[in-house]
């Protein structure tokens, strides 16, 4: 990036001396979120900074800044070098792709997110969410049980994905697998923008290799699975993210997908899928365990709703509007993705300030949805904000926990129903609190996953 123009283009906005941020840098790579809330407190809503102490960013918790970027002006702003590293081991699918090429794909690709397919896959979010009240089952048969919900979420995420992604064929093995090399690569990757001065050392040791190694074997692991499909006679009773990939066509040549093509985007959404919905779920118990009085009322509004006794289809999700809340304020909170990059491709104006081809945005969903001028009470847990005609209402662009603008996450009802689905299953069956003598609170870090994982006690009803 062009270090020299986005110093320029900070002018306008109010930076944090340099000596600072160098000065901090350490302190900015533990706690990153607390640093931007002090630094933002300070300053105001869009400050300047240098990350590691080298690299401008403007960091901003302006609702109209972030609805300029993302949305009105999204043409002008491609996501940075920040998000396409991951191409390098992901690759390049929905989530790291640009222009043209990015649009081909979403039309192509958007049509396996409709409601009705929707509808198809919560039969398996269903079974998932079944599966791991068993098992909660088995731990409590001899009273309360202690269990980490983060990981025990990561497990019920990654089982609902890539068995939407991928069907029910997959072996137990190979789906390990693909959760536990996501995972590595995943870590390393955050581990690199993190702390990008120990590059040299990773080269030097080798950690770059491992991982591209990794994620070779990624693909070489999907890549046979699709192939084992396309060999398959029976394809057209499949119902999965897969075989729509499959059958998709180009409205302009008619023809499907090359494999890397596919590969890159299956692979994507089983990235992009996985821990953002296990790090939603676990602060949703959390809150819930913490907030003893909403599960009450989560359990009387399925009760209300004739749904106690079984679980609810999908058509039935929306009688019980009050879960819904419930994790929307979770999100709000805890938004699993927590700041969204953008660079500027060419020169822009915001408000009479020039903005400078090259300058590095990130738009810091966590500070919106705490902002003390957009949320009153912004810190306490209240569902009902999200409840229809609710007043003061959500206030626009203030709430952005899938993004905005074309870039929409394009998994957003997927998720709402596969949390929807877990968490009602869960209550039906269980009560859940914190573990007497628990000394903190957990304190979110860089994903907005709970930096040690987090212990709850499950209780049989
Ligand atoms: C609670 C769960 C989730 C959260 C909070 C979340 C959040 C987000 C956000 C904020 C973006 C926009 C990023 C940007 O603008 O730079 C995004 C994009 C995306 N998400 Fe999600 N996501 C979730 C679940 C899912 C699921 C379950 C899938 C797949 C089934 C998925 C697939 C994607 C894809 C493919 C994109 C890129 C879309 C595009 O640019 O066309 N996400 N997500």
């Amino acid at each position: 990036m062009d270090t020299q123009a986005s110093d320029t283009a900070a002018k306008p906005f109010p930076w944090v001396p340099r000596w600072r941020t160098l000065l901090s840098s350490v302190a900015m790579a533990r706690d990153p979120i607390g640093n931007l809330d002090r630094a933002h407190a300070h300053h105001g809503d869009t400050v300047g900074m240098h990350l590691g102490g080298v690299r401008p960013i403007i960091v901003t918790r302006d609702p109209v800044l972030a609805q300029h970027i993302l949305q009105k002006n999204h043409r002008r702003y491609l996501k940075s070098d920040l998000t396409h590293g991951l191409i390098r081991y992901i690759g390049r699918g929905l989530l790291t792709n640009e222009g043209a090429d990015w649009l081909r794909q979403r039309r192509l690709i958007q049509p396996g997110f409709h409601r009705q397919r929707l509808a198809g896959l919560t039969r398996l979010m269903q079974a998932a969410a079944e599966e791991w009240t068993q098992e909660l089952r088995t731990r409590t048969a001899a009273g309360p049980a202690l269990l980490d919900i983060h990981e025990a979420m990561t497990r019920v995420a990654f089982r609902i994905i890539s068995q939407a992604t991928f069907g029910t064929g997959m072996s137990e093995a190979e789906r390990e697998r693909l959760s536990d090399i996501l995972t590595q690569i995943q870590a390393f990757y955050v581990r690199t923008i993190r702390q990008p001065y120990l590059r040299p050392w990773w080269h030097l040791t080798g950690s770059y290799r491992y991982h591209d190694a990794l994620s070779q074997e990624l693909r070489e692991l999907v890549r046979g699975y699709i192939r084992r499909r396309q060999a398959a006679p029976n394809s057209q009773t499949h119902d999965d993210l897969l075989q729509m990939l499959l059958d998709a066509r180009y409205e302009d040549t008619g023809e499907p997908m090359t494999e890397d093509r596919l590969l890159d985007e299956a692979n994507i959404l089983l990235l992009a899928g996985h821990e953002t919905s296990a790090n939603a779920l676990s602060w949703l118990f959390y809150l819930l365990a913490t907030h003893p009085q909403e599960a009450v009322k989560l359990r009387e509004e399925l009760q209300a709703a004739g749904l106690a006794n079984r679980p609810p289809a999908f058509d039935e999700l929306s009688r019980l509007p009050y879960s819904l809340q419930v994790i929307q304020e979770t999100m709000r909170l805890y938004p699993p993705a927590w700041i969204v990059d953008r660079v500027a491709q060419e020169e822009d104006e915001y408000q009479g300030q020039r903005i400078p081809k090259g300058t590095l945005f990130s738009v810091y969903l966590y500070g919106l949805h705490r902002h003390p001028q957009l949320w009153s009470a912004p810190n306490e847990f209240r569902p009902e904000r999200f409840a229809p005609h609710a007043q003061p209402p959500v206030p626009a662009y203030g709430y952005l926990p899938f993004g905005a603008g074309p870039r929409l996450c394009i998994g957003n009802h997927f998720a709402l129903t596969e949390i929807q689905l877990v968490v009602l299953e869960t209550l039906r069956h269980f009560t859940l609190e914190l573990p007497p003598n628990t000394a903190s609170v957990p304190v979110p870090l860089i994903t907005l996953r709970p930096p040690h994982g987090m212990v709850l006690r499950f209780l049989s009803v």
